[in-house]
């Protein structure tokens, strides 16, 4: 998919979700989508690096329910996990919810704040943002990953509120939407894609909405002309296919310019890894465990993280995208084979 001549690419990679874990399918995408934008970069394209953050939706409104309800902001505050805490706080809203559905409304109606720039409400969603932050930071140095769009942060969902309307008017001026039972939808007969909802029937806006708005965005800033690849797991094939076919029907893009890098699973070998904490993994600890367990492997004890963070990367990159990795200590940190250590060994 590389243009052959030099133009404008927007590579939109990693893109995890406030107050929740950076799973390891995000650590698949901000790795691939990493060496993608680099290997675009030295052929000469001007490359810009995004993160679609996952900074709005109706998530926030329970969230900020259960922070209200059961929650210590000092608490949250003091913590050298916070985001743990957050999730916490999420699963028992989800756990008391299944008691008492009327939780579900109470959320929605926080939400509603939240989206009409109640005071109090922008403040704690903002809170939400800077303790993610202070993990993905964390995670990004690590991993010596950077990103120049946004100061350095990428464009999360959030930023696009304020365009959401206006894409709905063009979707309705150019005739692609359909109401259904209140919502605003799209279908795609020819292609027998199911519908896309764009707003819910409480005017609600929707994944798809803010990633219509931030395409636009791209156009507008980057020309008519952008390609535009967004690094995101297998499991949105379908949902990229129907917005990357909206985007054609709005005039936008022409089909060349829209790629979906699809990246397979991690299967895990080592079943602790993938049961502990409520199928939680939290890639500091891999981060860590990979660190100990490099530090380990030689003599020059020194150079332990820096291998670590090789093997992770070279243990998803040895694989095509769209294959399932299967995670084994024993194959990443192995100084023979097809190893992130083997090839580090081999280059030096
Ligand atoms: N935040 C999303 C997730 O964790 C991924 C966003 C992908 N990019 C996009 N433009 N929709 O599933």
């Amino acid at each position: 998919f590389f243009p052959k001549k030099n133009k404008t690419v927007i590579v939109e990679y990693s893109s995890p979700n406030i107050a929740k874990p950076f799973t390891i399918g995000h650590l698949r995408s901000t790795i691939i989508g990493d060496s993608v934008a680099n290997l675009l970069e030295v052929v000469g394209h001007d490359v810009k690096r995004d993160n679609h953050v996952g900074d709005w939706g109706t998530q926030f409104g329970k969230l900020i329910y259960a922070i209200q309800e059961w929650g210590s902001i000092k608490e949250i505050e003091a913590s050298p996990r916070p985001v743990k805490i957050l999730v916490d706080l999420y699963v028992k809203f989800h756990e008391q919810a299944e008691k008492n559905p009327e939780l579900v409304d109470r959320a929605r109606e926080k939400f509603k704040l939240l989206e009409t720039g109640d005071k109090d409400s922008r403040v704690l969603w903002n809170k939400c943002v800077e303790w993610s932050w202070k993990e993905f930071d964390f995670i990004y140095k690590k991993l010596g990953i950077s990103f120049t769009e946004n100061n350095g942060r990428g464009y999360g969902e959030s930023y696009f509120e304020k365009d959401l309307q206006s894409v709905l008017d063009e979707l309705k001026k150019k005739k692609l939407t359909k109401k259904s039972e209140g919502a605003e939808i799209v279908e795609f007969i020819a292609e027998k894609y199911p519908s896309l909802m764009l707003a819910k029937s409480d005017g609600a806006s929707l994944y798809a909405t803010r990633d219509l708005a931030t395409d636009k965005f791209r156009k507008d800033k980057y020309g008519k002309e952008v390609l535009i690849i967004n690094e995101v797991g297998a499991e949105q094939t379908l949902y990229f296919r129907q917005l990357y076919k909206l985007e054609i029907m709005l005039g936008w893009f022409a089909k060349e310019q829209r790629i979906h890098i699809a990246h397979g699973l991690y299967r895990f070998k080592d079943q602790k890894m993938s049961t502990r904490k409520g199928n939680t993994i939290w890639l500091e600890d891999v981060i860590a465990e990979a660190e100990s367990r490099a530090t380990k492997l030689g003599s020059n004890s020194t150079v332990g993280p820096e291998v670590a963070i090789a093997s992770l990367k070279w243990n998803d990159l040895k694989h095509t995208p769209q294959q399932d990795v299967v995670f084994d200590w024993e194959v990443l940190l192995n100084m023979q084979g097809n190893s992130g250590p083997y090839m580090l060994y081999t280059f030096v």
